[in-house]
């Protein structure tokens, strides 16, 4: 028996990078999951990781508020239920703020901030109706760090503190917790295509255990957020970051 033992999980940006070290560490706990994703031939590969768990591949576009009620209310009525929502899909993107073309941060927004804000509203009928869940956000360290080039994501990923504190106080007495995890600097696709090498080098110096942390390090976390292990955390900000935020 694992710790997710008949728990559902829908994922989203399940295809890579974070969101696939979620899935699998979930899946490996006994929980029954989609990775929701618009990247195909990512879902494609990670279906060949994923090999051997109950994991399975769904083209949703977080987005498309009909695309993210259509495909949860699927896996929700296939898997006989929803537990646990991941809200992690997220575009990167920096430039300089007087630099950041109006579609990129339109396009942004949609994706990492409005795309969580449907999949909550199509996730909590659901988890209603059974009983109870778990919603895990992602935030990120880079929302109390100041970085060069980040206005729109960190101002995204401090909006998802705000949201994950606010649907904890209006989901808690339907036994739905929410919380977030905000991990610090993960070589993934997406941060490579906003971090280089020496980069990379810098941060992992600046962290305690002088090491980064992975997408595995962020599914032990969420396994732990999504069991009954954690029945009464709400409303918390989990970071997971080797230390890097203390120095
Ligand atoms: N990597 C890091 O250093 C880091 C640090 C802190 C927080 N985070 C957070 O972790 C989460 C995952 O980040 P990552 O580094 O794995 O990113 P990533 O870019 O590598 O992966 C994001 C995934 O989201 C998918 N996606 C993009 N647009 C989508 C859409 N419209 N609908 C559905 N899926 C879509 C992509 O195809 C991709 O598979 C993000 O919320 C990010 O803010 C990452």
């Amino acid at each position: 028996m694992g710790r997710l033992s008949g728990k559902k999980a829908f994922i989203t940006g399940g295809a890579g990078g974070i969101g696939l070290g979620i899935a699998l560490a979930m899946a490996r706990e006994g929980a029954k999951v989609a990775i929701a994703d618009i990247n195909e031939p990512l879902l494609a590969e990670a279906m060949l990781v994923a090999k051997g768990l109950d994991i399975t591949s769904v083209h949703c576009d977080v987005s498309d508020r009909a695309d993210v009620f259509a495909k949860i209310d699927k896996f929700v009525s296939d898997a006989g239920g929803l537990d646990i929502l991941v809200n992690n899909a997220v575009m990167f993107h920096y430039a300089l703020m007087t630099d950041f073309e109006p579609e990129i941060v339109d396009r942004m927004l949609n994706v990492g901030l409005k795309g969580t804000y449907w999949c909550l509203q199509a996730a909590t009928p659901h988890l209603k109706a059974n009983g109870g869940g778990a919603i895990i956000n992602l935030s990120s360290i880079a929302v109390s760090s100041a970085i060069p080039n980040a206005s729109i994501y960190t101002s995204i990923k401090g909006a998802i503190d705000a949201l994950t504190r606010q649907q904890s106080a209006e989901l808690g007495a339907y036994g739905i917790r929410v919380n977030a995890v905000a991990p610090g600097a993960i070589p993934t696709p997406g941060a490579n295509s906003v971090i280089d090498a020496a980069g990379w080098q810098a941060r992992e110096q600046k962290t305690l255990l002088k090491r980064l942390p992975t997408a595995d390090d962020i599914g032990h976390a969420a396994v732990f957020l999504g069991s009954d292990e954690a029945s009464t955390i709400t409303g918390v900000t989990l970071k997971i970051d080797s230390g890097m935020t203390l120095t």
